[in-house]
Parts: structure tokens; C-alpha cells; sequence
């Protein structure tokens, strides 16, 4: 470990004795693999090398002999990219194997690494458990949960023979407007750094290579969360700047302290692979920076893996495509997520080369950090099978594996109000539930679950939050329910499942964080009717709450908790006590700013805030 690397962990992590630890405890050291690597790359022609950087979504590719003629070293999934014959485990499978089939048919031989966005479960798939966002498993605290969901996550993608999930996202949030919130643990970095190395060493587990491993990969480096408002992708509608992709407008020292320790702890964990972001820093892209890519990332944390980019973030760099692949490679860009001008990418790369514009040597030092990563994977072992193992399936959306989203969810609740004792609810009463996430999977996963931007409705098996409470209460107590809280008659509480519909990235920048005028009245409907009424809140982020707060006589905070909504009846009706706390500060309304450290900012429930009984 070179000096400037320990100086910077030592000051960021608070001490030698944490440096110490982690590199004691450091599961991966991919330069091990370094003299494999180097025999290998000595037979590689520069089109192979250059293949192997070359990263197209599934879903452009023209034909599958692309794979060989432009000696692809990996393609992905994005949101969208599933499977022609459908969204199940079987066509997600044949789909894998499809691929890795040809690819292993090439001169070399080498496998792809097939990347997903599997952020909160093996997602896209049908069936798969989806736990909570990582807004909710940062109100958790608690690392052994983090890490056994992540574990569960890697054995599900596993059983699609995938190999590599782009998560954990280390994202610290400051701006609880930007639509991507809910993808970060904590707006406190100290939370982050901790979560983030549960997630990437239940990804990874104690060695790559371990059957059920998969790699991960630390995004969006760096400081996405940072971003000014106003700074973001051009919007349709009223709403024309976001914060979505924007530009972080922080001093070095403010970079460090917030945004930079969830990458050092990953790093120190052994993280495979690090996806830079979309957003800036002062004004320059983080996929052209070479101060923090090289500067920071490689050689002072003495980062082993590889960089991919974000789907066609270098398109967003000055000057035309030539030059933008230019000054990324150059930058430190190890391999690109093009995603679907694959063809231009591979000649364009090449021609730089020829051209002297992009050395060699970072094209070697490319491919090294590449194939030094699937060494380490035990990828290149021909003794290893690099086909799916379907006796996999058997695990897939398991109960064993629902349990641990469903102790997830549970312990991701975080009760911010509770009148009069309130909560826990009797089994023994007639409940009224209602609202538009009271009988909803869709809607109780979020973003990022079967679709990129998630949607309303039964896309996946699970529990909703409605049948979790039917078999949480007694046998005989009557269970009523309707959508906008009507013909609650008769019982003794109302439950209001309300929130935000789902959303992914830029479609999630709100200015307003208010709920829905349809949710507010689902509350006064029942008040009406006499009902004392627990709000179960779905959301992304805090929601401001000065419409509700007056009549609602609880609030519990439930996130986006995934499929196992029975983890929700499990606290409300006392099977269970609360222990999540706030990861986030809650505002109080909207009359001030609603960025985090903004003179004026008003707090309603505090950063760890959480009751319990
Ligand atoms: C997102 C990434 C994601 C990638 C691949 C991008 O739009 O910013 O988080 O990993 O797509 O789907």
C-alpha cells in the first residue's frame, strides 16, 4: 500500500486502527492474478483488448456473432433490456447462456460478465425476493442484515447465471428532492460507508470465486448526491431542472468528508468494480475527471478493480464521440457502458490507439484491471462452469430468502408519530385499510422492480401490505377494505397505505414533496367516519406532512419495502417492535429550502429519530 493511500484512509476513517482492520480483513487482492493476466494479454491482438472495454446493452446487439467479431468482453441489462420470451427466471436464464455461450466459442475463450442492476434483489425477475430500498436498510442499521440480504440477492442473480449486479449504491443524498433518494442508505456518510460494505461483502462474499458470488460495483462516483439544484438534466413540463445528473458544487475537503468514505470502505472491502457518475463535480464530468477516476480512486484509495461507466454517459462530454471516447479512456475509463453504438465505440477506441491519442499502456492497464477481476472470479478456470447452475432455482424467491426481506422490512419501519399509544393495533379488532398502496405490489416496490421505472399492480409474486394484515390479526377479526378509504363503517381503526407511485432517476426530481390531495382524503374519509387512523407512508424520501399530521394519530415510515409487505403487520400489530430510525432528516414543510444545511431548513423529526414501545 503506498503512503498517500494510508495518510488519506487514516485521516478520512478516523485512525490507523481502522486501516489496519480493514486491510486485515481485505477479502480480495486482484493483482495476485496479475502474472495469468499478463501471459494472457501477450497473446491478445488490439481488437481483443479493445473488445474486452466494450460494454453493449443486450438489446442492441445486431447479431449474436458480435460477440465475436468484436471480441465483446461483456454486455448488460438496463432497465428495460429483459429477455424477448419474458421477464421470468427461465427466460432470464436462457438468456445468460445464450450469450456466455458464444462468447466462450471465441478464439480466447474468455466469458463475458453480464451486468443487471439487481439494486434491492435480483429485481427484474419475476418471482425474485425484492427487499427495501436502501433508504429503508439505512433506518435498519444494522450491517449483518444489509450483508444477508445482499447474500440472498447474489444467490438469486447467481440462479440466472449472471455475474455481476451494479450495486451497492453509495450514493449520501443532500437533497431530498432528487429522484433518487431512495437508492441511498443515509444522508450521513457515516452510515453509508458501514452499509455499503455490508452490501458489496454479501455481493461478493468472502471470495469471488465462491459459486454464489457476484461482482459488485460502488456507483456513482462520486458525490451524485451533491448535485445543486437546478443543475440537472433538461425536464419536460413545468419542472425543467432537476437535480437528476447535475453538477456538485462542493470544495475538495466537503467531497472528502461526505461523499468519498462510502468508496474508501468499499475499496478497502475489495470492491470489483466502481461505476463513475453521470453528475460533475465544479463543472466537470466525473467520466472525464482525471483527478478523481486516476487521481483519488486509483492510485491514492489504490483501487485494484475496473471502472465502467454509466449507459452513455460519455456521450454527455464535450466534442463529438471520437473525442468524448478520448478524453474518458484517457481519463481512467476502463470499460464502457455504450450501450448501443458498440460498432462506433470499437473502431473510434481503435483508431485512437493507431493514432497515437490513446497510449497503449492505458489500454493494457484497461484490460489488466478487466481480466484481473474475472481471474479473480475464477472465471478463467476452464474447470469452472461458466453456464447457469439452474439447480439454483430451486432457492430462487425461496421462504427462507423471503424471510430475510421480510426481518428486512420489518426492521426498516420507522414509527414517527404515536398517539395515544396508538400502536401496536389489537388482533382482535375490525381494521379498515385502505389507500392506494394498501393492496399493491407494485407500488410497495418502487423504481427499479420488474420495469426501470417501476409500476402500480401485480408485476411480481409477494405479500401485500393487505395480506400481510389478514395473516397477521386473529382468525375471526374482519379485515375491510377499500381504495379510497369509503365503507370503514363499523371498524375500530383505519389503516391508510399512501404515498408515492413508483418512479426511477430523473422522473423522480419533485419540487413539491406534499402528498396527493386523493391520499389526504383517504385519511379524512375514515377520520369522519371516527376511525382513529395509522398512515403507513410509501415513499422514496421524506414526504412533507403538514396536510396530514394534524389528523393522523400515527405515522410509520415504510419506505419501499419490497414484496414481503407481511414485515409492516408484523410491527403494527406488535409481533414485533419498531427499531428503525431515521436515515434521513425530515423537514418540516415547504417554506424554506429543502437541501439539507440551507440556513432556514426546518426540521420535523430529527436524522435517527424513531419510537418504538
Ligand atoms: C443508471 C445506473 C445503472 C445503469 C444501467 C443508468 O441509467 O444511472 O445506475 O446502473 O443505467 O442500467
Amino acid at each position: 500500500m503506498n503512503t498517500s493511500r494510508r495518510s488519506f484512509l487514516a485521516g478520512s476513517l478516523g485512525g490507523l486502527a481502522v486501516l489496519r482492520a480493514s486491510a486485515a480483513t481485505k477479502p480480495h487482492f486482484f493483482f495476485q492474478y496479475d502474472p495469468q493476466v499478463r501471459k494472457l494479454l501477450s497473446q491478445m491482438t488490439l481488437d481483443e483488448k479493445i473488445g474486452q472495454m466494450t460494454q453493449p446493452d443486450q438489446m442492441y446487439l445486431k447479431s449474436l456473432d458480435d460477440i465475436d467479431n468484436y471480441h465483446l468482453g461483456s454486455v448488460l441489462s438496463g432497465g428495460d433490456s429483459d429477455p424477448k420470451t419474458g421477464n421470468d427466471l427461465n427466460s432470464w436464464t436462457d438468456m445468460y447462456d445464450h450469450y456466455q455461450e458464444r462468447a466462450l466459442k471465441t478464439r480466447l475463450r474468455i466469458p463475458l460478465l453480464y451486468g443487471v442492476d439487481a439494486v434491492h434483489g435480483h429485481n427484474n425477475v419475476i418471482g425474485a425476493v425484492v427487499f427495501p430500498h436502501n433508504i429503508g436498510l439505512g433506518c435498519t442499521r444494522d450491517p449483518k442484515l444489509v450483508e444477508a440480504a445482499a447474500r440472498v440477492t447474489s444467490e438469486e442473480i447467481k440462479a440466472t447465471g449472471i455475474n455481476w449486479g451494479f450495486g451497492p449504491c453509495v450514493t449520501v443524498p443532500q437533497d431530498i428532492r432528487w429522484g433518487r433518494t431512495y437508492e441511498g442508505f443515509s444522508e450521513n456518510p457515516d452510515v453509508v460507508k458501514v452499509l455499503g460494505e455490508a452490501a458489496n461483502r454479501g455481493l461478493q462474499r468472502a471470495r469471488l470465486d465462491d459459486p454464489l458470488a457476484v461482482l459488485a460495483c460502488a456507483k456513482h462516483y462520486m458525490a451524485d448526491g451533491g448535485t445543486t439544484f437546478g443543475t440537472g438534466v433538461p425536464r419536460v413540463g413545468s419542472q425543467r431542472f432537476g437535480l437528476d445528473q447535475g453538477d456538485t458544487r462542493v470544495d475538495e475537503a466537503t467531497l472528502r468528508k461526505i461523499h468519498l468514505p462510502g468508496y474508501a470502505t468499499t475499496v478497502a472491502g475489495g470492491v470489483g468494480s466502481i461505476m463513475p457518475s453521470y453528475s460533475s463535480w465544479n463543472g466537470v464530468k466525473c467520466s472525464a475527471s482525471k483527478r478523481l477516476m486516476t487521481g483519488i480512486l486509483k492510485d491514492e484509495l489504490g483501487f485494484e478493480g475496473f471502472l465502467i461507466s454509466d449507459y452513455a454517459a460519455l456521450n454527455q462530454l464535450p466534442g463529438d464521440y471520437k473525442q468524448q471516447i478520448e478524453t474518458s479512456i484517457n481519463a481512467g475509463m476502463d470499460m464502457v457502458m455504450v450501450p448501443e453504438h458498440y460498432v462506433d465505440f470499437f473502431h473510434h477506441l481503435k483508431a485512437l490507439v493507431t493514432e497515437g491519442r490513446v497510449p497503449m499502456a492505458r489500454i493494457d492497464d484497461a484490460v489488466i484491471r478487466i481480466l484481473r477481476t474475472k481471474f479473480a472470479m475464477g472465471m478463467m478456470n476452464p474447470k469452472n462452469p461458466q453456464l447457469a447452475d439452474r439447480k439454483l432455482h430451486k432457492t430462487f424467491g425461496s421462504a427462507e430468502h423471503r424471510a430475510v426481506g421480510r426481518e428486512a422490512v420489518r426492521k426498516s419501519l420507522v414509527v414517527l408519530k404515536n398517539d395515544n399509544h396508538l400502536l401496536p393495533l389489537s388482533k382482535n379488532a375490525h381494521v379498515h385499510v385502505a389507500g392506494k398502496g394498501h393492496d399493491d405490489i407494485g407500488i410497495q416496490c418502487g423504481g427499479w422492480t420488474i420495469t426501470w421505472q417501476g409500476k402500480a399492480g401485480a408485476t411480481t409474486k409477494g405479500t401485500t401490505i393487505l395480506e400481510g394484515i389478514h395473516k397477521a390479526v386473529a382468525h375471526s377479526t374482519v379485515v375491510s377494505h377499500s381504495l379510497d378509504g369509503s365503507h370503514s363503517e363499523g371498524a375500530k381503526v383505519g389503516i391508510a397505505v399512501i404515498g408515492e407511485l413508483p418512479y426511477a432517476e430523473m422522473m423522480g426530481d419533485r419540487t413539491d414533496l406534499h402528498l396527493d390531495a386523493e391520499d389526504v382524503a383517504v385519511i379524512q374519509k375514515m377520520k369522519s367516519a371516527g376511525l382513529p387512523v395509522v398512515v403507513v407512508l410509501l415513499s422514496g424520501r421524506p414526504m412533507l406532512l403538514d396536510n396530514i399530521l394534524g389528523s393522523a394519530d400515527a405515522v410509520v415510515a415504510a419506505w419501499l419495502p419490497g414484496t414481503e409487505g407481511d414485515g409492516v403487520a408484523d410491527v403494527l400489530f406488535g409481533d414485533h417492535k419498531p427499531v428503525g430510525k431515521l436515515s434521513f432528516t425530515w423537514p418540516k414543510d415547504s417554506s424554506t429550502s429543502l437541501q439539507r444545511g440551507d440556513p432556514g431548513y426546518k426540521t420535523l423529526f430529527p436524522f435517527g429519530h424513531g419510537l418504538s414501545w
